[in-house]
Formats: C-alpha cells, structure tokens, sequence
C-alpha cells in the first residue's frame, strides 16, 4: 500500500478557506482531499463514512466547538488524526485541543509547508493506529477504568530522573502525564519514587492501593489487579500507581519486580511516566535499562552539573545507551549567568528543552494539588511542557517506525 494517497477532510464553516486550503494541498501529490465540509455535526459523519487519514478542523464551528468535535469524531473513527486550526494561538486552546486528542495545532492562515508537513506528520500516526488495531487483541484496562478488549498496544516508557534531588523532577512529570493524556493516548504515571513519593500529593489523591500491592504479583499480573491497583484522577481521568506508604516497605520491591510492572503496564498504555527519586535504587537502576526514553534534568549550578556528569560516566557503564537521553533544563532563569548553551557545554551533551523558572506557578499548583497545565489561565511555563510532550511524542513515534520497519 505504499502509493496510498493521505486522505484528507476539511472542516471549516468558511466557505472561501476551504477552498483557499483545498487549492493549498493541490501541490502535493500525495495527498487526496475527500471532502470539504461547512459544519462540525455533518464532518463527524462524514468522517464515519469516508474514514479519512487526517482531518483539518477549524476550532470556532458554528454548530459545535472544533475541539468537542474533535473527541466525538475520533470516538467513531479512533485512527483519524485532527489538526486544529484557530486565528490566534491561545495557549488555553492549544492545551484544550491536546487534551482532546488533537494532533497538531496551527494557526491561520497556515503556512503551506507547516501544513503540508503537520498533514504527512498525522498521516504516519494514522497508520500506525491502523497497524494496530490490525493486530491481535489482548485484554486491556480503558481510561475510564473497566476492562475492554482492544488491540495490543507497545506503550513507551519514559523516565523523568535527576541525580540530584529537588530539581522539579515530581512538578514535570506530573505535568507531563496530564499533558499527554488525552483521548489519542492513555498515560499511566508510576511513582518510582518508592521511599518518599509525592505523585499523589501533587495530584490531589488519597491513594487506597499502591506498587507493594502489585510487586509480589509481579509474575502473575492481569489487567482486573492493575485496574483495581491503579488510581484514577478524578480531574483528568490519567492512571496513578501510588508509591508505598510507608517508607521502610519500599526496599521489599526489588529491580526484577518493578520491571515487570512496568512491562506490563506499556501493554495496557500508550505511555508509562515514571517518576524518581536521585537516589539510585534496585529498582530505578532496572528502569533505568527498561526506558525508551530518559528525561534527564538539570539545573544552572555548578553541583547539579556535577552530579550530571558524574551520573553520564555511570550510564555509559551500565551499558545504557545515550540515544535514550533527552536533556532538559529545569527551573530555567535569564538571570544566572550559566546560560542553557554553557551547560550545553559542558554536559557535552545538546540541552534540548527548558522548563521556565516560575516558583509562583509551582508552588501555588502544588499546593491546591492541582497540575498547572490545568490553570485555566495558562502561564508561559505551559508552553514549555507542551514543547515537550510534543517532542517526546516525535521521538518515540519516529522510533516505532523504524522498529516496524526493521521487523517488517
Ligand atoms: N519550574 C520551576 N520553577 C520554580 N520552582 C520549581 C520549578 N519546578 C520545581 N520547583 C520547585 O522546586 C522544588 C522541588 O520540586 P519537585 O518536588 O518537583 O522536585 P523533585 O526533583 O521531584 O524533588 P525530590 O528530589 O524531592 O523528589 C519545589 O519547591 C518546587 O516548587
Ligand atoms: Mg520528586
């Protein structure tokens, strides 16, 4: 099937744009418009009956709002990727239009190459969807918590760490879980912080069941244990597992059992988060080796660098490949004078991304329990999740399929 044209659907109110961006896509041959449609209501049906690959969906329908379109078409049509398009580029839409399962965001006019390349980026998502739900099926625990049967899914694991503790660890990957949540992608966020865990302090849960409940099943697992194990957040329907309540109960879980956890975990969800502690334990060291992706953050001062390059020479001792590193710099600051590129420097290692300095922000998150992705009124700090999450998703989707193909 590989001369199978992009099919597209264009859903704006606006007759003139959905002319003027049908008579954009003409340049590409690849890609087949199979419909231009004028309401959200008639672009659902349309989409049930045409299945195309990638929607284009202006965010202000006059019958329905682009983004409660977007959930209710992806319902019906689970593979189908939206690309949200909107006059302004409010962060407070953008983040909504994530959360519902949009797949990218653009605004308009759009450029003729963002557009073209959004629709190519989509279109591999589609069918890797389509790939899977081809494949067979296995029990699995579904966002709202009861089990369904649905295809095999190969989630991706990505470990938030820091060798030195205190660095926003906790903050970024309880931000980062909400973000990539969504209807398109189930997450589940594991506190791998197994002493002291803070997850459902930051997240505004009491939790009943925790990981010393599942570490002695770890050889024996089904998706009824996970789904009674694991929290569901009340304001965003992500997956928790709790860390132990008591401290001394945590060095009963050993490497080989928070493996397997967590394997089995990546078969129920697109996306297992863990958060550590800087403490290199058993079971943080097993993680280690088991992530696809290591989110490795870092700090302007010199012991945080420090303690990073220290931790650099022990991955390359562990045999832990340093493709698997993304590096990030937290609390970001303007004001200190070891800029992003000297820590660059001298990490000797690209910091990829940054998360801004914004301790109002955190702190008043925190303490509500609320993640401030969520704030109604989205800071500049929001933004720099989003580019994450963003970039996580490339990173590992990019990597499915080369896998696919090295398999195929
Ligand atoms: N982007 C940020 N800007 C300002 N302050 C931040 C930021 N991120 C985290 N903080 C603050 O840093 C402190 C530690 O945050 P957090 O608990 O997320 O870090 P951690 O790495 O998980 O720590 P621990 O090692 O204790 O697990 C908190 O006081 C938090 O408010
Ligand atoms: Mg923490």
């Amino acid at each position: 099937m590989q001369d199978e044209k992009i099919r597209v659907l264009i859903v704006d109110n606006i007759a003139d744009t959905r002319e003027s961006i049908q008579k954009l896509l003409l340049f590409d041959k690849s890609i087949e418009v199979i419909g231009t449609i004028g309401t959200a209501k008639d672009a659902i049906q349309m989409a049930t009956e045409k299945q195309p690959h990638v929607v284009l969906m202006d965010i202000n329908m006059s019958d329905m709002d682009g983004i409660a379109a977007t959930e209710a078409m992806r319902k019906k049509v689970p593979f189908v990727q939206v690309i949200i398009l909107s006059v302004n580029d409010d962060l407070n839409i953008m983040r909504r239009a994530m959360m519902a399962g949009a797949r990218d965001f653009l605004t308009k006019p759009p450029d003729v190459d963002q557009l073209v390349e959004a629709i190519h980026r989509s279109h591999d998502l589609a069918k890797e969807e389509i790939n899977k739900m081809g494949t067979v099926g296995v029990a699995g625990v579904s966002p709202a918590g009861d089990t369904i049967y649905r295809s095999a899914i190969f989630g991706k694991v990505i470990m938030i760490y820091s060798p030195k503790g205190g660095t926003g660890v906790t903050t970024l990957a309880t931000n980062l879980a909400v973000t990539l949540n969504s209807t398109a992608t189930n997450v589940v966020l594991v506190d791998g912080s197994l002493q002291f865990g803070d997850v459902t302090v930051f997240l505004n849960e009491q939790p009943r069941l925790s990981i010393a409940d599942l570490a002695p099943r770890a050889d024996e697992l089904d998706p009824e244990i996970i789904n009674e194990v694991l929290i569901n957040h009340a304001q965003t329907g992500l997956r928790i597992l709790a860390a132990v309540p008591r401290p001394e109960m945590a060095d009963k879980i050993t490497g080989q059992q928070f493996v397997k956890i967590l394997q089995f975990l990546r078969r129920l969800y697109h996306f297992v988060i863990i958060d550590t502690s800087s403490y290199l334990t058993e079971p943080i060291i097993a993680a280690l080796d088991e992530a696809d992706l290591i989110v490795l953050l870092t700090t302007q001062d010199i012991p945080a660098i420090r303690d990073t390059k220290i931790f650099l020479n022990l991955v390359e001792s562990f045999n832990i490949s340093k493709e698997k590193l993304l590096f990030v710099l937290s609390k970001s600051d303007k004001r200190i004078p070891i800029t992003p590129e000297k820590v660059s420097e001298a990490l000797k290692n690209e910091v990829k991304l940054e998360i801004l300095f914004d301790d109002r922000t955190v702190i008043n998150s925190v303490n509500r329990g609320m993640p401030f992705v969520l704030d109604p009124k989205p800071q500049p700090i929001v933004r720099n999740i989003m580019d994450l999450a963003d970039t996580i998703r490339s990173i590992l989707i990019s990597e499915t399929q080369t896998e696919g193909e090295i398999r195929g």
